[in-house]
C-alpha cells in the first residue's frame, strides 16, 4: 500500500482488504483478454505520467480494470457509479494496491455525489464513466474541473444517450469513446451478461422459483433480449412489453408473448425493467398487479419502476429480506421491490460474470488508449470504438477460448469485391 493512496482515499474500512484481494484474484484468473492487455500496457506504458479517474460499479472486475490502467503507467483514482454496487472490501484492496478510492457502500445521496466530485478534483487527464455521471457533474456543477481532460470512455447505453444529447447542444467538452456501442460490448455484456446476472440477483435475493411463473420483461433491447432468453431457459412464461414496433415483432418471432404493459401487469409474477426510460411501470400498472408481484430493474437508473407511484398507494413499507422491500398497498396487496429499484444484477449480486466483463473492459482499456493517442485529432463528441479494436478484442477472446476460425481465400475476397464474378 502507498501511504498516499491510504491518506487520500475515502473508504469504509481498510481492514477489509484481504477479502477484496481474494475477489480481485478470482476475476483476474477469469479475464484472459484483459491479462493480455495488461502485459501489453506494462511494456508500452501508454498512460505514463497521466491521471485517470474511473467511475464504474465498484466491484472486483472494475478493480482489475483499474489495475490494468495503472499497469499502463497511470495514477488511478476511482469512485462508484451506484451507491449500492460498491463493495467495501474491494475498495480497501485497491487502496492497498496504490489506487486512490473515493467510494463506500450505500452512502447517502449527498455523500455519494461528494465522493464523485472528489474523484474529479484530482484533475484527471482521462476518464472512464458509466451512465454519464462524471460528465454530468462536470457540466452541471464543476465545469472548472473539465479543463485538464483529454477525453474518456463511456460504458453504457444510458450514458451514451446523455453524452449525445450534451454533444448536440455543443456542450460536450472532450471526445468520449462509446464503448457500449462496440459489437464486443452490447452483443455479450448487455445480452448475455445482463441476462444471466439479473437472474443471479433475483434468485439469490428472493430464493423463489422461476419455473412456471410469468416473467414480464419490459424493453426488448440488447439487455431485454438476454433477460427474456434466460427467463425462458429457467422455465418461465415470458411476456415482453415494448414501444418499438420492430423490437416487438422481433420478440414475437423469438417466441414471446407481446402485449401492452397494462395487460402484462395483470399477469406477471416477476417484472424486470430494462429500458433506460423512466416510469415504465407506474400507477395504472400497480393498480392491476397481482398480490405478491416481485419488481426489479436492470436498466441503468432507479427510475424505471416508479417508486413515487408505489409509495402513493402504500400504507406501509418494510424491509423483509436483505435487498427486498415490501410495499403494503392500502387495498391490502403486497408488492416486493428488489434493491430499491436499482440495477438488480449489481445492487443485489456481483454484476456480470468475469468472462463477460473481460471483453467489455478490454474495450474500455483499449478505448481509453485510443482516445489518449488521438485526442488532438478527435472532435469533442461521441466517438465510436474503431472496428479494428473491436475485432482485435474478439480475436483475443477466441484465442483465449482456443477457438480457431477460417480466413477468406484470395479468390473469395475477389468474388466478394466484384459485381460480375
Ligand atoms: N444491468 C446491467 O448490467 C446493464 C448492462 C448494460 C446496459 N444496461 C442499461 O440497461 C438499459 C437498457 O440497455 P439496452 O442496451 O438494452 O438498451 P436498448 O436501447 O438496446 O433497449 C432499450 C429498449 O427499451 C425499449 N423501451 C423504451 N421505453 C419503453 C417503455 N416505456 N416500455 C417498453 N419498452 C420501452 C426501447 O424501445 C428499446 O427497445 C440502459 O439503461 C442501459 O444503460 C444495464
Amino acid at each position: 500500500m502507498t501511504s498516499a493512496s491510504l491518506q487520500n482515499s475515502v473508504i469504509t474500512d481498510i481492514s477489509l482488504a484481504g477479502e477484496g484481494h481474494l475477489k480481485i484474484d478470482w476475476v483476474e484468473a477469469h479475464m484472459p483478454v484483459l491479462n493480455r492487455i495488461r502485459k501489453q500496457f506494462e511494456a508500452e506504458q501508454p498512460f505514463a505520467g497521466l491521471k485517470v479517474t474511473i467511475c464504474l460499479h465498484l466491484e472486483a472486475k472494475t478493480a482489475y480494470l483499474a489495475k490494468v490502467v495503472q499497469a499502463g503507467g497511470a495514477e488511478v483514482t476511482i469512485t462508484g457509479s451506484n451507491p449500492l454496487s460498491t463493495q467495501d472490501d474491494v475498495c480497501a484492496a485497491l487502496v492497498e494496491d496504490g489506487v486512490t478510492v473515493f467510494a463506500k457502500y450505500n452512502p447517502d445521496p449527498s455523500e455519494f455525489k461528494a465522493l464523485q466530485i472528489k474523484a474529479l478534483e484530482t484533475k484527471p487527464d482521462l476518464i472512464i464513466d458509466d451512465g454519464g455521471d462524471l460528465v454530468t457533474l462536470l457540466e452541471s456543477e464543476r465545469p472548472d474541473l473539465a479543463a485538464t481532460i483529454r477525453g474518456g470512455a463511456e460504458e453504457t447505453t444510458t450514458g451514451i444517450i446523455r453524452l449525445k444529447a450534451l454533444a448536440k447542444e455543443g456542450n460536450l467538452k472532450f471526445p468520449m469513446v462509446a464503448v457500449n456501442d462496440a459489437y464486443c460490448k452490447y452483443l455479450f455484456d448487455n445480452r448475455y451478461g445482463t441476462g444471466q446476472s439479473a437472474f443471479d440477483g433475483i434468485i439469490r435475493t428472493t430464493n423463489l422459483v422461476i419455473a412456471g411463473k410469468t416473467v414480464v420483461v419490459v424493453g426488448y433491447g440488447w439487455c431485454g433480449k438476454g433477460v427474456a432468453m434466460r427467463a425462458k431457459g429457467l422455465g418461465a412464461n415470458v411476456i415482453v412489453t415494448e414501444v418499438d414496433a420492430i423490437k416487438a415483432v422481433e420478440a414475437h418471432m423469438d417466441g414471446f408473448h407481446v402485449m401492452p404493459m397494462v395487460e402484462a401487469a395483470k399477469q406477471g409474477d416477476f417484472f424486470i425493467t430494462v429500458t433506460g426510460n423512466k416510469a415504465v411501470i407506474s400507477g395504472e400498472h400497480f393498480d392491476v398487479m397481482k398480490d405478491g408481484a416481485v419488481l426489479s430493474n436492470a436498466g441503468h437508473f432507479d427510475v424505471e419502476v416508479s417508486k413515487p407511484a408505489m409509495l402513493e398507494r402504500s400504507s406501509s413499507v418494510r424491509t423483509v429480506r436483505r435487498n427486498i422491500e415490501e410495499y403494503t398497498f392500502k387495498d391490502g396487496r403486497k408488492m416486493y421491490l428488489i434493491a430499491e429499484g436499482r440495477l438488480v444484477n449489481l445492487a443485489a449480486a456481483d454484476g456480470h460474470p468475469a468472462e463477460i466483463m473481460d471483453t467489455t473492459f478490454a474495450l474500455q482499456a483499449l478505448g481509453l488508449k485510443y482516445v489518449n493517442d488521438h485526442y488532438n485529432e478527435l472532435q469533442a463528441t461521441v466517438v465510436n470504438v474503431p472496428y479494428e479494436i473491436d475485432e482485435q478484442v474478439a480475436r483475443f477472446k477466441l484465442e483465449s477460448l482456443g477457438i480457431g476460425i477460417d480466413t477468406l481465400s484470395e479468390e473469395q475476397i475477389k468474388y466478394l469485391d466484384s459485381w460480375n464474378a
